[in-house]
Order: C-alpha cells, then structure tokens, then sequence
C-alpha cells in the first residue's frame, strides 16, 4: 500500500485557485500543524492514515494554494466535495508491481540506436516551440496536441497496427494523444513512454503569454516521436501493447495525465511499466541523466539504470523532485511502475523553463542532451515489449 498519492500534487491546486475555490482539502500531518498554525481552531472532519480532511474558506484556500504551493510544500490536495475528499483517504494498492525483467534484445536495440538521429529531435522541437504557447486552456494548446497527432499518423502511415486517439478531458479542453501501437501476441500488456505535450508562460497562468517550452517539454516529446519513427523505420512489431502519450495540461497540475492514469485503472488495464520523458535537452549537471527516486517505482528504476549502462553509456544517478512534478506521479498515484529520467539534477534543471526565453538558443540549436533520453526511450519500449 502507499499513500503516496497525498504528497504529490502541490500544484494540482492551480486550476482550481484560477477557477472555483475547493471546499476541502486532504492534508498530511505536517500540512495540518502548519494550517492549525496560520489559523488556530481548523478542525477535521475525519483522519484516516494520518490524512486528515478539512473545510476550508477563502483565506485558508489562498494559504494552502499560494504559500504552501511557493514553498514546494507538497502534502495537501484540494476537493470539490466531500465525496471526492473521502475517495483520496483510500489508500492505493500498488496493483502492479514491477515485473522482473532480463536485458535480452541487444540484437534489435543495438544497430537501431545508431539510426537516432539528432536533427530529428531539433525538427520537432522547432515546430513545437513556434507555437506562440501550447498552454493548456489557450485555443493554440488543442492545435498543437492535434499537430502532434498528424505528426504521429505520418509517421505511421501504412501500419494496420497503430491507431491514434485524441483523449479529451474533463478538466482542460486541451486534449491529450494516445497512440497505440498494438502487440502482437500480449496485447493486453502495456507499456507507456510520454511526455507533456502543453507548456506555461509562468506559474500563474499567463495563456496568452509567450511560452515556446523548448525544453519543457518540446524535448520530451521530441524524444517521444523520435523512438516511434525509428521504431517505424525498422518495421518494428512488439509483443506487447506500446502507447505513447502526448499529455494535456500537465502544467495545469497534471490534468491530463491524471484522467489518462484513472481510466487506465478503472478498465483494469495492465501497464506493465511508463517511462515519462519531461526535459531533456539541458545539461545542468555533472551526469547526464538523473532518475528520481520519489513518486516513481524502484524496480523501474535500477531496470532503466541497468538500460542506461547497457545501451546508452552515459553517467546517471538518482535524485528526487520532493513532490509530484511531472506525469509519471499520476500513474504512480494509479498504482502503476512509472519513472522519469531527468536532464539534470532536480535544483540545476534549465533556469529558462515557464517563461518566454525556453528556446532551442538556451542549448546552441542543438538537441544533443537529448539523444541519450531518445535512445533510452527506444531501449525502454523494446526491452519491456518483447
Ligand atoms: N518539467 C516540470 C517539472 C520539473 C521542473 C521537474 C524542474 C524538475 C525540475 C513540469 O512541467 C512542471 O513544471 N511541473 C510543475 C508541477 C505540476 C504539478 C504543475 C512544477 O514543478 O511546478
Ligand atoms: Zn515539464
């Protein structure tokens, strides 16, 4: 069992803080001295696990939403009604639990490593980062997620096996993309690599601003598509079921991936492992990737590390978000293996992302960083799709 699901979503609360202000909140220990401190007298309407609900006005709102959120301080998540409050004190069964899996398909992986290529990635994160913004609830974040999927039906046209939806959403209109490229002998067997598709001018909003996200996350997506068209390239047909995801609103507090993540659960679906690719391109650090250890599954993890010394050969170390800072927290809150391999250490990642100077110009025009996380990408879909 974890509980893991009420550390993650600081920042959930921004779409609520724009629209409505949410009644309740479910509130970790530390979380509730720290509001019993701003305001004495905040009672609770039940605690379970050491999650506490409580009813909050205005003030309490702002607190929680704008303070606690500045600080990183993660531990709280807002609910519209006290039925959904109720439903987040369940704890959530890790229903899946990471399989063991042995590093065999060197025959396949190896030569098809060669063909990424990293013009490829520069491609995509030009055209992505000319959309004046993708921002979530902007008219240009639908265009762009349809761009996306033009992309992906080009890239696999000719292929009865692939079929591409756009999953639209209850809490943004901004659609997510799921392409699914069916196994052919497990098909109910899946695996997921993606990355968010939207990007942000700042971290209040800002929908008309200018947000190229070059970085954040054109380069995630960049990598995304790159695995596909290599894997195209090869007539490549998997075992198992590979989806890949363009995610809605991820930086509205992880709004697409969170319904994605939830209807997955509720049809049973059995995700074998997700592989979240959210910045990739900005060497920030010492080592050239960082897997964080936080809200992602530590099987997962040392398998990626193993893929890492395997394939890609380059240094790697874990670090952690504090919270949950990206897609991959979703799927953990489903109970599902996820993890993200990072561009950098978590406090040396791009100075530049969520504002209008996350261009390509940040790293030269190139896209060199990110070769690593493509290549990783496409050892991560072949090795756990066989
Ligand atoms: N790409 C970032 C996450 C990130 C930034 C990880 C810096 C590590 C270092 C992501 O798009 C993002 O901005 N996430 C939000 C959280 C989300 C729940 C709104 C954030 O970090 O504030
Ligand atoms: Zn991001």
């Amino acid at each position: 069992m974890s509980l893991a699901k009420h550390l993650w979503p600081a920042a959930l609360l921004l779409s609520f803080a724009v629209h409505a202000t949410p009644q309740y909140f479910t509130v970790d220990k530390d979380t509730l001295s720290l509001i019993q401190q701003e305001m004495r007298g905040t009672g609770t309407l039940r605690t379970e696990n050491g999650i506490s609900i409580i009813q909050v006005d205005k003030r309490l709102s702002d607190f929680i939403t704008e303070d606690l959120r500045s600080k990183k301080h993660g531990g709280f998540m807002a609910h519209s009604t006290y039925a959904d409050a109720l439903e987040a004190l369940k704890p959530v069964p890790d229903i899946f639990p990471f399989a063991g899996f042995n590093i065999t398909q060197q025959e396949r992986v190896t030569p098809m490593l060669d063909q990424i290529q990293e013009p490829e990635l520069v491609k995509t994160i030009t055209k992505l980062s000319s959309f004046m913004t993708r921002f979530h609830r902007n008219t240009l974040g639908k265009q762009s997620q349809e761009w996306i999927r033009d992309n992906w039906a080009e890239i696999t046209k000719g292929r009865s096996d692939v079929s591409i939806e756009l999953f639209n959403h209850t809490s943004t209109p901004q659609p997510s993309v799921v392409l699914t490229l069916k196994g052919s002998t497990n098909p109910d067997e899946i695996i997921v690599i993606g990355g968010h598709g939207d990007s942000i001018a700042s971290s209040w909003g800002g929908g008309d601003k200018k947000a190229p996200g070059a970085d954040d996350n054109a380069s995630g997506i960049a990598c995304v598509t790159e695995v596909l068209r290599v894997l195209m390239q090869n007539s490549y047909k998997p075992t198992r079921t590979i989806k890949f995801i363009s995610y809605a609103g991820e930086e509205g507090g992880l709004l697409g991936s969170n319904e994605v993540a939830a209807a997955y659960k509720k049809m049973n679906a059995r995700v074998i492992g997700v592989m979240q690719l959210d910045m990739t391109n900005y060497k920030g650090s010492a080592k050239d990737i960082y897997m964080m250890s936080d809200n992602t599954n530590t099987e997962l993890n040392n398998f990626v590390g193993n893929l890492i010394d395997t394939y890609v050969k380059v240094s790697w170390g874990y670090d952690k978000c504090g919270y949950g800072c990206s897609d991959h927290a979703s799927w953990t809150k489903n109970g599902y293996p996820s993890t993200i391999p990072f561009e950098s250490m978590a406090s040396q990642y791009n100075p530049k992302i969520h504002s209008a100077d996350d261009t390509l110009d940040v790293t030269g025009g190139h896209a060199t960083h990110a070769v690593s996380f493509a290549k990783l990408g496409l050892a991560f879909a072949i090795e756990l799709a066989k």
